[in-house]
């Protein structure tokens, strides 16, 4: 069974989609101001995409979304853009709490949620349980998420372990490690895109995306369109993935 996009050759294979997408989604403050609004809008309109692009990818059959949409580092933002970001986050939210049923995402949060407040973190809870027995995409949204602050959690919470004498130093290996990241459960991303013509990973999924195919977009996040996703499936299906062997 192949899609076929807006271009003609676009044609991709549905057995072969990727079940992980993970994408860093980066250029809303740039794409405001180019409008001359303010960076609030262009998180706005960025939160507009995201429902567009999770719908999508949840149609081409993907299994697993992880979207970036809060790092560890963003609290050096301005107050203002930081608590902009934050009340679009509770919209959000309140949103997806009234509409759970319908689009049928399992929505899951990775990331230390202790630095966000209290009704945040409610609101997060109640969204995954109305959410868990859905049977669509899984939405991993990553809030307060750095790669590096995640693996500090799990090196702790593993060094607890062994220093409790549950498992012995020796065991630790990479099942155990994966086991105790934010991530449990859920396979490596096989396609991780960024917008806005970065090309950096900033402390996104540091040890998940060992293997991943990278594809990066110029195009703003409030401008990236379901073909635009298509297309970056497309040029992942045209990868030669070695994984370090020979073919
Ligand atoms: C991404 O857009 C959203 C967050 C980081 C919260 P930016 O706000 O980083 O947009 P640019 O990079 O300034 O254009
Ligand atoms: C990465 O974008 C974080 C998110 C998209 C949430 P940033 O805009 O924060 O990354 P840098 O500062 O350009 O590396
Ligand atoms: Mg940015």
């Amino acid at each position: 069974m192949f899609f076929k996009g807006d271009k003609e050759e676009l044609a991709i294979d549905a057995e072969r989609v990727p079940k992980h997408i993970a994408i860093i989604m980066d250029g809303n403050g740039r794409w405001a101001k180019k409008r001359g609004l303010s960076r609030k809008m262009g998180h706005k309109a960025g939160a507009d995409t995201l429902e567009k692009i999770s719908r999508c990818a949840q149609d081409l059959g993907v299994k697993h979304l992880t979207v970036y949409a809060f790092s560890t580092e963003n609290w050096k933002r301005s107050e203002e853009e930081v608590s902009a970001i934050m009340d679009l986050l509770r919209k959000y939210l309140d949103e997806h709490i009234k509409k759970c049923k319908k689009d049928n995402f399992r929505v899951n949060m990775i990331g230390d949620p202790s630095r966000l407040d209290r009704d945040i973190q409610e609101k997060i809870n109640t969204l995954t349980s109305l959410t868990k027995d859905n049977t669509g995409l899984y939405l991993h949204i990553a809030l307060n998420y750095g790669g590096r602050d995640e693996i500090e959690r799990m090196v702790r919470k593993v060094a607890a372990m062994a220093a409790a004498g549950d498992m012995a130093a020796e065991d630790i290996d990479d099942k155990i490690i994966s086991e105790n990241l934010d991530t449990a459960g859920i396979p490596d991303p096989e396609l991780l895109i960024r917008t806005s013509g970065e090309l950096r990973i900033s402390n996104f999924l540091l040890w998940q995306l060992a293997y991943t195919e990278f594809v990066f977009s110029d195009k703003l996040w409030p401008d990236y369109n379901e073909n635009d996703l298509k297309e970056a499936v497309y040029n992942y299906q045209n990868r030669d993935r070695r994984f370090g062997g020979r073919k």
